[in-house]
């Protein structure tokens, strides 16, 4: 009889038993964090053309969505809001009696255990579409922090868990740690959008929250695709400032950097996996060109083994409910 002379890895695939054994990463419903559009209006549920399964939802609508999400344990939720009127100073994202502040006690109401993270950004709130304040063409830095500030401020007073800003503006983390603090909301983190990438693939998202930008793109505040280090650079200005969460956007296509944060951090790492990304599964699998459950588990598998704690995602209710 011959001895072997090489290792038999697949051994430890023999059967299904023996594979779930020796698994290494494993997908859960309190993985996911789930965006939610909210809209004004009453009984509003407006599918999102180029983002199927995907609504704007008014109030009422936002507290039944609420008990979904509950029931099948996702662990927080990502509110974005569609503001009645957009004007050059961004008001109704720090209004008392905004969209996105309306709907957050609205769902603190429903079921104060859900974690709720609100976006911080100014783009949906004005016409011309960009992060940050605009003159002369041009997307100014620190006359932006300030609102940024008073916005993450409102959406605490309003009962948010937890605020992340996606402007990617200089200074805003430390901007917003000290407006929360002086406003006594010394326990309420932030999650930074730290490495968010000038990317296409935020296409169907623009169609969502009618942010597109009306000139230019957002090449000057947005990370380049190209760069690596620079994530790096991103990351420890946000870790200095005070951020609590560490996030990679997109996901599918900076999994290295998802990586690279892992390794060289130690705060909870957070992926998006945008709306271009999920428009482009769901489109495959209308067309039968992909089996869509299996595809989506191994994405956010893939997304988790790469270094993500937490994952931001459209696909999270159904990917819950296939988990069970
Ligand atoms: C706005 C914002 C964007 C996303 C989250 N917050 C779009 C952008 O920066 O253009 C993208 C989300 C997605 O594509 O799913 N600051
Ligand atoms: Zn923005």
């Amino acid at each position: 009889m011959q001895l072997p002379d090489f290792q038999r890895l697949r051994r430890l695939r023999r059967t299904a038993g023996i594979r779930s054994m020796v698994r290494e990463t494993e997908l859960n419903a309190t993985d996911f964090i789930y965006p939610l559009f909210a809209a004004h209006g009453s009984n509003v549920k407006e599918e999102i053309g180029s983002m199927p399964g995907v609504y704007h939802l008014s109030i009422d609508q936002i507290r039944k969505e609420v008990e979904e999400v509950t029931r099948l344990g996702i662990g927080a939720v990502l509110l974005f809001g569609v503001p009645a009127n957009k004007d050059h100073l961004s008001s109704e994202a720090y209004a008392q009696e905004g969209i996105v502040q309306q709907a957050v006690r609205a769902i603190k109401e429903e079921n104060p255990e859900l974690t709720v993270i609100t976006d911080v950004c100014l783009c949906a709130y004005n016409p011309l579409g960009h992060c940050g304040i605009v003159h002369e063409g041009e997307i100014l830095n620190d006359p932006t922090l300030e609102l940024l500030a008073k916005t993450a401020v409102s959406h605490a007073q309003a009962g948010a868990d937890i605020v992340a800003p996606s402007d990617m503006m200089d200074g805003r983390i430390a901007a917003i740690r000290a407006g929360l603090d002086r406003e006594g909301f010394l326990n309420i983190p932030i999650m930074s959008y730290s490495v968010k990438y000038a990317s296409s693939y935020y296409g169907p998202f623009r169609d969502a929250a009618h942010s597109a930008p009306a000139f230019g793109d957002r090449k000057t505040y947005q990370m380049d695709p190209a760069n690596a280090r620079e994530a790096m650079r991103e990351a420890a200005a946000d870790v200095e400032e005070g951020a609590d969460f560490l996030m990679v956007k997109p996901a599918m296509a900076y999994m290295d950097i998802i990586r690279m944060l892992r390794d060289n951090f130690d705060l909870p790492i957070v992926s998006y996996n945008v709306s271009g990304e999920y428009s482009m599964i769901k489109a495959a699998a209308r067309n039968g060109w992909v089996d869509e459950q299996k595809v989506v588990l191994e994405l956010l598998t893939g997304l988790k083994r790469a270094g993500s704690d937490l994952i931001i995602t459209y696909h999270a209710k159904e990917a819950a409910e296939w988990l069970k």
